[in-house]
């Protein structure tokens, strides 16, 4: 297919597909096979051994490339075994420069197990200035790594600024595209280096498959990160990889209810009066509500947010209260789910930082699903 529509529903469906010339199957079949027979001594084929290259899982990878406008992308395991495939490319000894607010694990990557392993050295600062971010910049700043919106406040990051303050001080810049989507933001074409994503999200989208992604659109780069994930090897296996690619088809229609549901929803919790704070990017009261109406072109994801008034008694009975919304870690799958961060996804950040950071005891993080919108407002009201 060399049509390349500009339309996400379309790109969703046609993006790096190929009809199988032999059996004219439409999706792609699983290939489980670990090795490929040489045609001859000598003569290898186009796949040689599935940690190196395997079909089912190069197209999810001409489909992502496709999507997020880059050259290549690189199927791996989950997101985490994508963002250590990143750090894998930075030299030992290597500086990064990362936001306060950035994914748990990516935090603990970097400060405890990269640190002990590779002597990366991370400066966590308030990405809401480049300025701070130039400021944190050494002689040995390799990476500048980051989220947009970030998990779990939602604070949107100037993506094109960032890059620009990076490639200033020779570093990559790299994002975790996993709140946004390609659908709403492509950060290879803001500038960037580097997108990873958490497919085990809004790619995969029915919370049954775990996988990540790293896209980039240079060559010398793709190079380098196919040689680092072909040998430490945590690549997406066959029947992921498949999973992910058929997600994908309807990722565009799921992100739009999912979109309209969280921004009703949004809109609701504002003017309750249990609530007493909102966070949603698409709120005219949030800071990074024009920087992300520039930035995300289709909706402003589907994690909402909210801070209870009263204490955490309340916030427990309010979780279990809900019965559309069911607690658990993760997010982006067709069904609610409601999280605390502060002793679910982010119970790792040392205590002191939780309250500078605003993951208070009264936080509480809705992922939006696809259901009903009344179905989910009339359970968010039954709970409160
Ligand atoms: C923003 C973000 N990045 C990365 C990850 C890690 O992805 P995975 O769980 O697929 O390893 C997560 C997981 O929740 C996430 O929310």
């Amino acid at each position: 297919m060399n049509r390349k529509s500009d339309k996400p529903e379309t790109r969703c469906i046609h993006a790096g597909n190929t009809v199988d010339s032999v059996t004219g199957a439409v999706m792609p079949a699983i290939y489980t096979s670990s090795t490929f027979e040489n045609e001859a001594f000598g003569v290898p084929r186009e796949y040689i051994y599935s940690r190196g290259d395997n079909p089912t899982r190069a197209a999810l990878e001409r489909c992502a490339a496709e999507l997020e406008g880059g050259l290549q992308a690189f199927g791996c395991a989950s997101g985490m075994a994508a963002t250590a495939a990143v750090l894998d490319l930075l030299p030992a000894g290597a500086h990064v420069v990362v936001p306060n607010e950035v994914y748990g694990g990516t935090y603990r990557l970097l400060t405890d197990i990269r640190a002990k392993s590779a002597g990366i050295e991370a400066s966590f600062v308030d990405f809401s200035s480049p300025d701070n971010i130039a400021a944190a910049c050494k002689d040995n700043t390799a990476l500048v790594w980051f989220e947009s919106p970030t998990n779990p406040l939602l604070s949107v990051l100037d993506i094109q600024a960032i890059a620009d303050v990076a490639h200033a001080h020779g570093a990559l810049a790299a994002v975790d595209n996993t709140f946004a989507t390609p659908m709403n933001q492509r950060p290879l074409e803001l500038g960037c280096d580097i997108v990873m994503h958490s497919t085990t999200k809004y790619f995969g989208g029915h919370s049954d498959v775990l996988g990540g992604l790293v896209i980039v659109s240079d060559a010398e780069l793709g190079e380098r990160l196919s040689g680092v994930i072909a040998i430490t090897g945590g690549v997406a296996g066959p029947f992921d990889a498949y999973l992910t690619f058929r997600g994908i088809k309807t990722m565009a229609l799921r992100m739009e209810r999912h979109q309209s549901n969280a921004l009703a929803i949004a809109q609701w919790l504002e003017g309750h009066k249990k609530v007493s704070r909102v966070i949603y990017p698409g709120l005219s009261s949030h800071p990074g509500h024009e920087l992300a109406s520039r930035q995300m072109d289709q909706g402003y994801g589907a994690v909402v947010a909210l801070e209870l008034n009263g204490k955490q008694a309340d916030v427990a009975a309010f979780m279990n209260k809900l019965q559309y919304f069911a607690i658990a870690e993760g997010l982006g799958g067709v069904e609610s789910l409601v999280g605390h961060p502060r002793t679910m996804s982010h119970s790792r950040v040392p205590e002191d930082q939780k309250d500078t950071l605003g993951l208070t005891e009264n936080l509480v993080r809705l992922s939006v699903g696809i259901e009903h919108v009344d179905d989910l407002i009339g359970d968010l009201d039954q709970a409160l």
